[in-house]
């Protein structure tokens, strides 16, 4: 990925933007990217994956360039402030917000969200899975559900895209954000959103698409309409590269080693005395990011002790997320985070156990 990334600066071809060598090579590793989105997620026509430069500026898009004023969004207590936020923002220009909670385990259930959907009901927003306590949502129970009533799901895939396998021919979801960064494994400074086809999107920004330039007006073709300013082409090379790896795996075989090292680490921390675990026992309940705390001991310093004696890195505190701290009843000190990925070894979970074993002994 490192040498995609390098070759493409090296090159610095603006993609779409002339007919010259270096600008078509460069096109094409965004179209390369593009179509290895398409297949990682079971879609039929990549120009409907629109590259962002992370996960909050799709989901921005999606929320804004839905909702107008009167209408009604439903979500859930436990996402990223990247939703929130914005969907705070359209509260001030007249659109109604309602969250639905979620139990302490992070689960919301289809139920309640369908039972907050009114007539006025533009939008559902709610996250595949949590990146505090990894639950993993019901979005395609949800979506089938906003489908019947006539209302755009949008799903913020940030934790699962790469970890979980998800299907857009089998899932009804109308938009769909990720960032690149995480489970994707590509360089940060890119993302993307899914728009599905007919999706009355209007775009956040307008500008210079190197397409219909005799044209004052934003191209209304995807991914065009959405994609205004010269593209983050060197994070999308190495996008490419790593959508490439995940395709050769599969992510049926990342979520099946995640689950190996979930199931270890759950069952090694639950053993700790003085250390709590949020989020689901059952590793299928979950994707691979685990909040604790040890007793008496501020999640901070329990993430620095991890770093400076272990050297290993972890995450403390809100995690952006800070409703869902209130969902666990963890606000406002936070959780202390850890996160497996598909190249953790068990080596590595049997060091970070023994590191917590030993951080919670010292306090008691
Ligand atoms: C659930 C969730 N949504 C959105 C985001 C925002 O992602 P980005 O930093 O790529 O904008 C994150 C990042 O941590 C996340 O975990």
């Amino acid at each position: 990925m490192a040498e995609a990334v390098a070759g493409a600066i090296g090159r610095a071809g603006n993609p779409g933007r002339a007919g010259h060598a270096l600008s078509v090579r460069s096109a094409r590793d965004l179209f390369v990217a593009r179509e290895r989105l398409a297949k990682l997620f079971g879609a039929r026509d990549s120009s409907r994956f629109v590259f962002t430069a992370n996960a909050t500026e799709a989901l921005n898009q999606a929320i804004k360039g839905i909702l107008r004023p009167g209408d009604h969004a439903v979500t859930t207590s436990v996402e990223h402030n990247s939703v929130m936020r914005p969907l705070r923002r359209m509260e001030e220009a007249g659109v109604a917000v309602t969250v639905v909670p979620a139990g302490r385990d992070g689960a919301v259930a289809a139920k309640a969200v369908s039972a907050a959907v009114t007539k006025r009901t533009r939008l559902v927003a709610v996250v595949h899975a949590s990146n505090v306590t990894g639950t993993i949502q019901p979005v395609a129970e949800i979506a089938r559900a906003a489908r019947k009533a006539g209302v755009f799901t949008l799903v913020d895939a940030s934790q699962t895209a790469g970890s979980l396998p998800i299907s857009l021919s089998d899932m009804p979801v109308d938009l769909l954000a990720a960032p690149g960064h995480k489970g994707l494994l590509g360089p940060q400074g890119t993302g993307f959103l899914f728009v599905r086809e007919g999706v009355p999107i209007v775009p956040l920004i307008e500008g210079g698409t190197g397409s219909r330039s005799e044209s004052d007006l934003q191209p209304d073709f995807f991914p065009d309409a959405l994609e205004s300013g010269t593209s983050n082409s060197v994070g999308i090379a190495g996008l490419g590269v790593s959508l490439a790896w995940l395709l050769r795996k599969g992510v049926g075989a990342v979520r099946r080693k995640e689950m190996e090292l979930l199931e270890e680490l759950l069952e090694g921390m639950g053993r700790i005395a003085g250390v709590t675990v949020f989020g689901p026992r059952d590793p299928s309940l979950r994707v691979s990011v685990v909040p604790f705390l040890v007793e008496g001991m501020d999640p901070v310093e329990a993430g620095h002790r991890m770093e400076k004696r272990f050297g290993i890195l972890v995450r403390s505190g809100l995690h952006c997320s800070p409703n869902s701290h209130r969902t666990l009843g963890t606000f406002p000190e936070g959780t202390v985070r850890v996160s497996p990925g598909p190249f953790t070894t068990r080596k590595e979970i049997a060091l970070f156990l023994s590191a917590l074993r030993k951080i919670s002994s010292s306090r008691r």
